[in-house]
């Protein structure tokens, strides 16, 4: 078993690059069965997700050139064929839901495995099932461990989203660039990676208007083509090491980040007293003293991300006073708060309210990352704490975080992976 043994409580300097977008990769690597053709993306995230879209792309016959160390896969999809596909890789990630969008899209059919991911609470893909039945699905049968969709000759339509959601909207998008006609995502969610799926998508020959606002035009298209794409810079993970970098810091330079796709979050670590400089496609992070506690509630983008309300946990742990995390999106995504409590935080759970009372001294210890974003909480939470922290089940954080370890001991964090 793999663990991340931290040493804490070193402050820590130097400069932290960021990869490509997780969230993004995610869907542009199954965006590429579309073209039919050869795609390369570039800036690609050497992550366990990018490692288990690749196994699976091959399964359906796509041809796969990786080179991570350089961020590119070169992907050809021309003899790719929609096969069912198994539950257990398929299980293993959240995104691969997004094959049944391209694989309907292309092929007028799929079946695929249900999704798995973190644990959040309850995630359902309504949304999903009624975008592709709204498109002309005429089967939507979801069996106990898959989803099976035919829809040989979707046409296009209106489809109004009761709820923002990054999945159905760019599943809705997907399926809809090789309809017929125009398709009009109403109440669309506006994520910077919804953005970067429709450049691809664009770039291989579609025809979407609007993505970014929370209403999407798609005229579909009878044939696309390949394309080189590059990947926007991972916000979550930049907002990651911005906390860390305010909490440890005494100057760190955050490289390769789009500050736009920030901004609510960096307003936080402004209202706390964390002081910055922003320059065109880096933040410096200054050594942080006084810290105010701040009250969170994560919303859809643009608002604060239900992605970095467990990373900057840590952080307002440090801070001075009584403060709150709430959760719209997630309301159970509370599984980081008993870690830190072991840790020494005086932090508790009540009605789905996230409460804490700081500036705590933490202590190091033996913790389990429950999920990706709550095992980046406790990385984070292991290097501002004294002594020896001990995290557990870290292939969800290697899901998400491109080489960590060697990121965080370049900047001065005493961490290695060590296998028990
Ligand atoms: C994506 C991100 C995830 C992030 C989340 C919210 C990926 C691979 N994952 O997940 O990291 O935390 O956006 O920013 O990009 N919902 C429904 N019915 C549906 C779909 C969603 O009710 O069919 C609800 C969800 O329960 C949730 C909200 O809509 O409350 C937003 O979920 P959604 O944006 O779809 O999340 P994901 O795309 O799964």
């Amino acid at each position: 078993m793999k663990k991340i043994v931290i040493n804490g409580g070193k402050r820590i300097s130097g400069t932290i690059p960021i990869s490509g977008a997780k969230n993004s990769v995610v869907a542009l690597i199954p965006a590429t069965i579309l073209a039919n053709d050869v795609v390369t993306l570039e800036g690609v995230p050497d992550i366990s997700d990018v490692a288990s879209l690749v196994e699976i792309m091959e399964i359906m016959g796509a041809k796969i050139e990786r080179n991570l160390e350089e961020g590119r896969l070169v992907i050809d999809t021309r003899s790719v064929v929609s096969r069912p596909l198994p539950y257990g890789k398929i299980n293993s990630l959240r995104a691969s839901y997004y094959f049944n969008g391209a694989l309907l899209g292309r092929f007028g059919q799929a079946t695929v495995g249900l999704p798995g991911g973190c644990d959040l609470g309850p995630r359902p893909t309504d949304l999903h099932d009624k975008a592709f039945k709204a498109l002309g699905a005429k089967k939507i049968q979801e069996e106990a461990e898959h989803l099976e969709v035919i829809g040989d000759s979707l046409v296009g339509t209106t489809i109004y989203m009761d709820v923002v959601s990054v999945g159905a909207t760019i599943n809705t998008m997907l399926a809809a660039s090789r309809a017929k006609g125009l398709t009009i995502i109403e109440n669309a969610a506006r994520e910077p990676e919804i953005i970067d799926v429709a450049t691809l998508l664009n770039n291989m020959g579609a025809q979407v208007r609007g993505a970014g606002t929370d209403i999407i035009r798609i005229t579909g298209v009878d044939e696309m083509h390949g394309a080189q794409h590059t990947v926007i810079p991972d916000r979550i993970e930049a907002g990651t090491y911005l906390a860390l970098a305010a909490a440890m810091g005494d100057g760190v330079i955050i490289e390769n980040v789009i500050y736009e796709h920030l901004e609510s979050f960096i307003a936080k670590l402004e209202e706390m007293g964390v002081g910055l400089t922003i320059r065109e496609d880096s933040i410096e992070v200054h050594k942080s003293e006084n810290l105010k506690s701040v009250n969170i509630t994560s919303v859809p983008y643009p608002g604060f991300a239900t992605d970095l309300q467990q990373p900057i946990t840590p952080l307002l742990l440090k801070a001075k006073g009584r403060g709150s995390i709430v959760d719209t999106i997630y309301q159970k995504r509370v599984n980081h708060v008993p870690e830190l409590a072991r840790m020494g935080a005086n932090i508790s759970v009540l009605d789905d309210r996230i409460i804490y009372d700081a500036p705590n001294e933490l202590t190091g210890s033996c913790v389990q990352a429950t999920d990706l974003r709550a095992g980046a909480a406790l990385v984070t939470a292991g290097i501002i704490a004294s002594g020896t922290t001990k995290i557990s089940n870290i292939e969800f954080i290697l899901r998400g975080y491109d080489h960590i370890i060697e990121k965080l001991t370049a900047v001065g964090v005493d961490i290695q992976l060590i296998e028990e």
